[in-house]
């Protein structure tokens, strides 16, 4: 009887002569979109006098009052000791908009917070202890690193909690706080595990900035390069002009080209029509297939700024060597990075034969064939599927020969 009623409906629908699997009009492509809404803030103390930009993005649910979870870097709790006390007396005297879901959370700072997946276990299980659910909030401060894994643990919750992001970096503000991904490190591999995720709200504060140590400080503008030197030479001239000024923390000249920097990084995402990297080309990612291998290759010693700034600087020389960049556009790239108090090389650097398998990850991360951006001219972009390796060695014996001060390169374009 049982079968009897499960088989009955099929057989009145199809044809006697007709078999299941040659229904091909039952088959469909539909192609659909969602809306999705970024916003970006920008303040000069967001946990003083600037706290209704983080309140405002807070936004309940009908009449729910939101519950939030605070995620804090260890080393930026440690640098800010009065950061959880503020945060307490922020809810505490806010209580009709937002209640805290459970103890202010400390994890592990820098890349080690990505390189261990039994952490991102732990985040979970705090989520689920505090009962987060889809219209709660997660509200992560540190650095990239810390950003990258909250977001990640976040965003595989329940299949995504909102995510609230105070970068506290110059790089997690000029860059990443504003992406779209989220990501650990597995099999020794950078941001192996992980996903896209739009996250609900960002805000640059000015003032968690301070305690950054002066070597994180300057890492970040090596993005900010990157990113000027893809979209718009007039930031890019802009970064020449202040870089020494930067580099002794003029927060008068820093601040506008971090701004600017979210702003054109953002405007690729949201405009550039391929935010979740469905294409070929991944252009953000000038001088990351070496940066990215680099940073692995030092166990982490190099900081991801640090591996942009020498991964650019050798696509650089090489887009001169390869794909006519002008030899004297590509000096000013490397006295602008060297300006900023970034190093342009590194003893992994020099280890090509394990370096060039960074072109075969960068590969894979994304699929299908190679596609590299290089710059023909400061300001604009060119995709290239192959790699002249004499070429490249070339680039990077050039960029190690300028850091050493060589006549030679040191002459090179002037
Ligand atoms: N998701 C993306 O789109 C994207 C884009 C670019 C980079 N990233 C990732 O970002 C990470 C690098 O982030 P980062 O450059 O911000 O470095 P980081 O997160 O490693 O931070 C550097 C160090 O500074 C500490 N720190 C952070 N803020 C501080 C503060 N205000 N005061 C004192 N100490 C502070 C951190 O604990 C860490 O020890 C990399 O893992 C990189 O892959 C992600
Ligand atoms: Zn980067």
């Amino acid at each position: 009887m049982f079968l009897r009623e499960l088989v009955l409906p099929f057989v009145r629908i199809c044809p006697a002569n007709v078999r299941i699997n040659e229904m091909t009009d039952a088959n469909v492509d539909i192609t659909f979109s969602v809306q999705f809404q970024h916003r970006l803030r920008f303040t000069g103390n967001v946990l003083g006098a600037g706290s209704s930009v983080l309140l405002d993005l807070l936004e309940a649910s009908g009449d729910q009052i939101p519950r939030v979870q605070f995620w804090i870097d260890q080393y930026v709790d440690e640098a800010h000791p009065q950061l959880r006390s503020r945060l307490r007396t922020l809810a505490s005297e806010n209580k009709d908009r937002f209640q805290l879901a459970s103890n202010i959370q400390i994890c592990p700072g820098g890349e080690a917070v990505k390189n261990d997946v039994h952490i991102i276990e732990r985040m979970l299980k705090c989520m689920n202890a505090a009962d987060l659910d889809r219209r709660s909030y997660v509200v992560v401060i540190g650095g990239g690193a810390v950003l990258d894994a909250v977001g990640f643990a976040a965003g595989i919750s329940h299949r995504g909690i909102r995510l609230v992001r105070l970068p506290t970096t110059t790089l997690a503000q000029a860059d990443s706080g504003v992406g779209v991904k989220n990501s650990i490190n597995l099999f020794q591999k950078k941001n192996w595990l992980g996903s896209f995720a739009v996250p609900w709200g960002v805000v640059n504060d000015q003032q968690l900035l301070s305690t950054l140590p002066d070597r994180d400080f300057r890492c970040g503008f090596s993005e900010a390069v990157k990113v000027s030197m893809l979209k718009n030479a007039d930031d890019f001239a802009a970064i020449e002009a202040g870089a020494s000024a930067i580099a002794a923390r003029d927060m008068n000249v820093a601040w506008p080209i971090i701004q600017r920097s979210a702003k054109l990084h953002l405007d690729h995402i949201t405009l550039g029509g391929d935010p979740f990297e469905a294409l070929e080309a991944r252009p953000l990612d000038y001088g990351h297939w070496s940066a990215h291998k680099l940073e692995a290759m030092s166990n982490y010693e190099l900081r991801h700024g640090e591996a942009v700034a020498i991964g650019v600087a050798v696509d650089t020389v090489y887009s001169s060597l390869v794909h006519g960049l002008p030899a004297a556009d590509a000096r000013r790239v490397l006295t602008t990075l060297r300006n900023l108090g970034l190093k342009l090389d590194h003893p992994v650097l020099h280890e090509t034969k394990e370096l060039f398998q960074g072109l075969e990850e960068f590969r894979q991360h994304l699929g299908g064939r190679l596609t590299l951006t290089m710059v023909p001219n400061i300001g604009t972009k060119l995709d290239v599927h192959t790699v002249d390796r004499p070429r490249m060695m070339e680039a990077i014996e050039f960029v190690a020969a300028y850091m050493r001060g060589e006549a030679a390169a040191m002459s090179f374009g002037a």
